[in-house]
């Protein structure tokens, strides 16, 4: 699969089948957040899995949310805070960042094998902390339910490209050059650089453009 049809695929799955994960599946979910990059390759993370039923109930006990109860198995990725990067300009430190990065990888290398994830952050940290024991220095950051879908992907809903993402530099280069062509459907300038029409958002094909 490409990856960017990994991407599409992925969603955010709240109904899952009582099918539960094989291990060889799990093992190697758990080596791709592994292998997620950090900050001075510090991994300040710890992966909890939780299966037993004891800690299932533990874990939607933080979550007031019917769907959750369907998930046959979870993993808390927690940051290490003392053992992350902190940027020396201004102190900021990085594990937020770095177990975003690890879960997503979890959430993609899931989806890859044909399962179901999705990112609970809204859940009681502090009584997760209590009930899993974890000491003070290991926050639980993001819950991940994993388990085989028994819900549909609805349609994506996200910004416009023109809206999240702005070049500074590339279009005053083709303006130079004189190299000014129109949006098949709104007639407005585009330059090289773009796959979205600014204006009308209309994915731009290469035969858009003369050469
Ligand atoms: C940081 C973060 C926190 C989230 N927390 C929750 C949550 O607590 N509960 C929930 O149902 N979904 C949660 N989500 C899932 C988002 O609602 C979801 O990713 C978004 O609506 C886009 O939908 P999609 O994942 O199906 O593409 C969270 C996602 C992120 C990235």
């Amino acid at each position: 699969m490409k990856f960017s049809e990994l991407v599409e695929k992925r969603y955010s799955v709240r109904s899952y089948t009582e099918e539960a994960v094989d291990d060889s599946q799990l093992n190697e979910i758990l080596e791709c957040a592994r292998l997620a990059p950090s900050a001075v390759n510090l991994q300040p993370w710890k992966f909890i899995v939780v299966r037993s039923e004891e800690g299932r109930k533990k874990v939607c006990s933080t979550y007031k949310r019917d769907w959750i109860q369907t998930a046959p198995m979870f993993i808390i990725c927690c940051v290490c805070h003392d053992e992350a990067w902190v940027r020396k300009y201004d102190q900021k430190e990085h594990g937020n960042i770095d177990i975003a990065i690890a879960a997503e990888h979890i959430c993609l290398a899931a989806t890859e094998q044909g399962l179901g994830t999705c990112w609970v952050c809204n859940f009681d940290a502090v009584k997760c902390s209590e009930l899993f024991n974890l000491p003070s220095n290991i926050e639980p950051a993001v819950i991940i339910p994993l388990g085989h879908p028994a819900d549909e992907a609805k349609p994506k809903t996200r910004k416009a490209m023109n809206e999240i993402v702005e070049y500074v530099d590339d279009v005053k280069e083709d303006k130079k050059c004189g190299q000014v062509y129109h949006c098949n459907d709104c007639g407005a300038d585009i330059y090289k650089h773009m796959v979205f029409c600014d204006k009308c958002g209309k994915k731009l094909d290469h035969f858009d453009f003369e050469d």
